[in-house]
């Protein structure tokens, strides 16, 4: 066990490392380890403590919170976070310091009461402008929801500026010297911990960034690995960069066409349906056979294209591999403002196209056509059929008005 970490004058690192664990959150390989990051400050009038620990690690951080202060000096507990990473000694620092009044978004009251296991706690909701003063302290509130649960807030402590800013700007690297000038190099950390977990959300990374950016930063208090003291402006413009949408290639949109094909009959499909978006001027259509196509490749390409068309054939009644493939690499991408539609030949039922649609439509793609379907080898009539499928959807791409689907 490690002792508190005076970070800054009267404010302190409480958090924990967790230097074995190798994957996190079932999908996200960690190789340096995680550490679960929590912070005190103290005041004239009070104690504030800003998140919690994984339970499984409370007693080291309740150790650090002990070296600090007594348990009723503690008047307010923030908590930008509610997944269990971070709320999980929660329950226990509420029974332990039950006066302390708890400070969440808006959107967190349902996920406290069932993290909290009471129904007791003391909490109030926040948002950008409110702020909380104890002491010569000053906590501005920062409504930065969706990074990466829909409660997420940040906070902004003015008299040190300290950004606290939750998940955002974490690193899944655990490393003793805990600052992000003392650590090794952390990078390739930075940038895969943004892969997976806020470039989902771009949107509301750039709109936290609107928030972040006219504040003098000193220091950025994050939740996960090396709190970041050195140029942090360098980490929001990476943030900035990553997360501005660039969309169009040569100021066109691009619509992108991914297929198997077993007899070459969806890959008939596809040409025609290619050769309909096509016909559309200011439109850049791409085709793949997803049977050659790397996944880091095909995240990059779903996230430049406005429109997504997939085809498949059915086998043994279900959707081949490498298409549940590209289906699963969309939770990493925002499907915010993007279109998708489905396409497939088929031999007996023809499921696939169907299960396709449907995971588009969950993941709240707009679909604005019902899906292609064609029995076996298309004919020419067919194939036309698919041109104008795809001239149809890349009208709608462009923004042609039509009732969706959805
Ligand atoms: Fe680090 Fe989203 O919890």
């Amino acid at each position: 066990m490690s002792d508190a970490i005076k970070i800054s004058q009267d404010v302190y690192y409480i958090g924990v490392s967790d230097a074995d664990i190798r994957t996190f959150d079932i999908i996200m390989k960690t190789a340096n380890g995680t550490t679960y990051n929590a912070y005190l400050i103290k005041t004239e009038e009070g104690v504030i403590i800003l998140d919690t620990v994984k339970e499984e690690f409370q007693e080291e951080f309740f150790e650090k919170v002990e070296s600090l202060c007594s348990y009723d000096e503690i008047k307010y507990i923030v908590m930008h976070h509610l997944e269990p990473d971070h709320s999980g000694a929660l329950p226990e620092l509420t029974k332990r310091a039950p006066q302390a009044k708890i400070f969440i978004s808006p959107m967190a009251q349902p996920m406290l009461k069932s993290i909290g296991k009471s129904d007791n706690m003391v909490f109030e909701t926040v948002w950008t402008n409110k702020e909380l003063k104890l002491g010569s302290k000053t906590l501005k509130f920062l409504s930065t929801p969706n990074l990466h649960w829909p409660e997420t807030m940040s906070s902004y402590l003015v008299e040190n500026q300290i950004l606290f800013s939750g998940d955002v700007f974490g690193s899944h690297y655990y490393d003793s010297r805990v600052f992000d000038d003392l650590v090794g190099d952390f990078d390739y950390a930075f940038k895969y911990y943004y892969d997976h977990i806020m470039r989902p959300f771009k949107t509301d990374v750039l709109n936290a960034l609107r928030l972040y950016e006219p504040l003098a930063i000193d220091m950025i208090a994050n939740l996960h690995g090396p709190i970041i003291r050195n140029n942090p402006s360098k980490y929001l413009n990476l943030y900035k960069k990553w997360s501005s949408k660039d969309e169009k290639l040569h100021g066109k949109k691009v619509v992108s066409i991914f297929y198997v094909t077993s007899y070459k009959n969806t890959k008939e499909m596809a040409q025609s349906i290619f050769d309909g978006i096509e016909s559309n001027d200011s439109l850049i259509a791409n085709i793949y056979d997803l049977t050659a196509l790397d996944e880091s490749n095909m995240i990059s390409i779903l996230e430049e294209s406005t429109g997504i068309i997939v085809g498949s054939p059915t086998i043994n009644g279900d959707v081949p591999k490498p298409v549940w493939d590209l289906l699963s690499c969309m939770m990493l991408i925002e499907k915010r403002g993007k279109f998708g539609g489905c396409f497939g030949s088929y031999g007996w039922s023809g499921e696939a196209v169907e299960m396709m649609n449907s995971r588009l439509k969950s993941l709240k793609f707009r679909v604005p056509l019902p899906p292609m379907k064609i029995k076996l080898i298309p004919t020419k009539e067919e194939l036309l059929d698919c041109y104008d499928f795809g001239h149809e959807f890349g009208e709608v791409v462009n923004g042609k008005m039509m009732e969706m689907t959805l």
